[in-house]
């Protein structure tokens, strides 16, 4: 029997609670298709730096590097606010996204129809099947820009920078024009280049590798502006494609438009096949232990490591119908229904595995 390696980063908080689901709902999964995996622990963020005191041990890069794909929780939480920059669990995950080169981070905001009450959104607004692909640049721009603090003028500053290069720029644009032609083609650049250089060589790359895809219909737009539009006219995007913090924070919005920050997953993808999988959301240390965190984020990410890392496309087609299924029967509580049973995390966990067809 096939048996694929996956490097397993619990993370910290609701990190462990969500990926344990997650992993129950993968071995499930290969149960019914005929695969198992080998799960292979390791450290990143708090816990990391507790048992060895730095975010990101190089053990952890080496089992990522040699495993078949990567599944991540979540990292960071009030214990380790106060560490300096370059040792904050959130510095573990940027060094693990950098070591694997994993440029290009797919975050689908699909909303499951059963989930249409639990969106702030008002019906008529989100339409049937709102599915928009958000395309996040993920190892440039602010995040790892030249960053410092010193003193001017006796008063203390502290700088970051924007920064891309056209090499950077064009390989996640080709990625997301490729994924725009597996869709609807249509393809949205969000930028600020009304004011940033950074967003005026990207708007020009855009532009330029677009008379490789005549097919794209290819829009722009500022980044206030997307913001607002997301929750105007939500059903107007397919693929949107922006930096690195645009999209980290277009994406926290997207999710809610799909009921709650629980149900959006990611895919981190690299040149090649092996990728990092994740919930978009963080450790949420306000229901840590509480059994309220919703795993479902994890559980779909898990569908798309089968999909886009393992080519397993039928078994994480059975996992979104499972989700699907759950959600007519039990809800966790940021998602909860009046006529349907509150779940806590294994629950649903378990619903969904039941619910594996
Ligand atoms: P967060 O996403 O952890 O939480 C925001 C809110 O959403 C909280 O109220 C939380 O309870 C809720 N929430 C998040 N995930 C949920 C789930 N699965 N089910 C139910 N409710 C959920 O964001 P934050 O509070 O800004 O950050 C907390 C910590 O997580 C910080 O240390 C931050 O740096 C880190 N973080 C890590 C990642 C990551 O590891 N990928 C992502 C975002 C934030
Ligand atoms: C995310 C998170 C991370 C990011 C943080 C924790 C570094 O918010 O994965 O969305 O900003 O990329
Ligand atoms: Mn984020």
């Amino acid at each position: 029997m096939q048996t694929y390696k996956i490097a397993v980063l619990k993370g910290d908080g609701i990190g462990p609670e969500i990926v344990e689901q997650a992993m129950k709902v993968l071995t499930k999964a290969g149960e019914k298709f005929g695969f198992e995996f080998d799960f292979q622990n390791e450290l990143l963020g708090g816990a990391a730096i507790d048992a060895t005191g730095v975010p990101l041990p190089q053990k952890t890069v080496d089992t990522c590097k040699a495993a078949d794909s990567t599944l991540l929780g979540a990292v960071g939480g009030p214990k380790w606010d106060s560490q300096p920059g370059a040792n904050r669990p959130e510095k573990g995950l940027l060094g693990i996204r950098a070591a694997l080169g994993l440029f290009a981070n797919l975050r689908p905001a699909v909303i499951f129809p059963e989930l249409r009450s639990a969106s702030p959104l008002k019906d008529e607004i989100i339409g049937d099947n709102l599915n928009i692909l958000i395309v996040r640049e993920l190892t440039g721009g602010i995040y790892f820009g030249e960053r410092g603090r010193y003193t001017e003028n006796g008063v203390e500053a502290a700088y970051d920078t924007e920064k891309y290069s056209v090499t950077e720029i064009e390989r996640i644009v080709r990625v997301a024009f490729d994924m725009a032609m597996k869709r609807s083609k249509k393809l949205c650049s969000v930028d600020k280049a009304n004011v940033l250089e950074s967003s005026r060589l990207w708007r020009a790359t855009v532009e330029r590798i677009s008379k490789d895809f005549p097919e794209v219909e290819v829009s722009y737009m500022y980044v206030d502006n997307c913001a607002m539009q997301l929750v105007r006219n939500p059903r107007q995007f397919d693929v949107i494609v922006t930096s690195n913090m645009f999209g980290d924070i277009l994406s926290d919005e997207a999710s809610m438009i799909s009921g709650s920050i629980g149900m959006l997953a990611s895919a981190s993808l690299s040149a090649g096949k092996s990728g990092l999988y994740e919930p978009i959301h963080g450790s949420a240390p306000d229901i840590a232990g509480t059994g309220k965190a919703n795993p479902l984020a994890t559980i779909l990410s898990g569908a798309m490591l089968l999909r886009y890392s393992l080519d397993q496309p039928k078994a994480a087609d059975a996992i979104e119908a499972a989700v699907s299924a759950a959600l007519k029967k039990g809800r966790t509580c940021d998602i909860a229904a009046e006529n349907l049973p509150t779940l806590s995390c294994t629950e649903m966990g378990d619903l969904v595995c039941e619910s594996l067809q």
